[in-house]
């Protein structure tokens, strides 16, 4: 692989930039510093730093944003701020986000180029958790609870035109938000379309404000402010994998 492939893989920069950063001899292959943007090296055996610092190979890439309200989850839409417009400086072709959250739903959304990751966290036989932050208009009753747990008819029918009721999923009881609203920590393993807005509708009760946590191992990073995003560490993304 061209050095300069390697970089641009790893989000050093645009190939003029890494032509400029090599020529400035900020890139070392295997301790010397590179002569040319040109030359080819082994990904794998090779050590390459820049700035004295190792990269690490990683063919695909992968980021954690806390999706801002206001935007919506897919790759281009000509009117609304999209979750990929946030992420614009990356210079990484291909970027998805895993999965969509309703355009005023906040909270984590993992966005990558990996889509085979996707597809396997997206699979309706994976039953990955997935736990919501929910604010509701008005507080559930026991009754509620056992229904939401249970599995509840959200008006999805299965082929045989019987009721397909959700999976059973998880209700924990939060703190009430500032404006005194009641909170539960949803946990649910599908992703149907506003599942979380129709099951407790189904419960004749109402969201008021929806955040997503977390996702099979990933959590949301509380330091990071709706709108912003990080990569994932190697650790977040090997779990995710497992
Ligand atoms: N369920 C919803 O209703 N909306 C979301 O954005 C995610 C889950």
């Amino acid at each position: 692989m061209r050095l300069d492939k390697f970089l641009g893989d790893q989000n050093i920069g645009t190939r003029k930039q890494i032509r400029e950063y090599v020529k400035n001899g900020r890139c070392k292959v295997n301790g010397v510093v590179a002569s040319k943007a040109d030359i080819h090296i082994d990904p794998v055996k090779d050590m390459i730093a820049f700035d004295d610092v190792e990269l690490t190979y990683s063919r695909f890439h992968y980021y954690m944003l806390n999706k801002p309200a206001g935007v919506v989850s897919s790759t281009k839409d000509g009117r609304t701020m999209t979750v990929i417009d946030i992420l614009k400086d990356e210079n990484v072709k291909d970027l998805s986000p895993c999965g969509r959250l309703d355009i005023d739903t906040e909270g984590l959304l993992l966005i990558t180029d990996d889509g085979e990751l996707i597809h396997r966290l997206l699979s309706p036989k994976k039953h990955v958790d997935k736990v919501y932050e929910v604010h509701m208009a008005k507080e559930l009753t026991e009754a509620d609870i056992s229904r939401l747990e249970e599995g509840v008819d959200i008006g999805d029918k299965k082929s045989d035109g019987s009721a397909d009721k959700t999976l059973p999923a998880k209700v924990e009881k939060a703190p009430a938000d500032e404006e005194g609203n009641p909170v539960i920590l949803l946990t649910i393993r599908e992703g149907r379309f506003h599942q979380v807005k129709r099951m407790l509708e189904a419960v004749g009760n109402e969201v008021v404000f929806l955040r997503r946590l977390s996702m099979g191992s990933l959590m949301l990073d509380e330091e990071l402010e709706p709108g912003q995003y990080r990569p994932l560490s190697e650790e977040e993304i090997n779990n995710l994998k497992k």
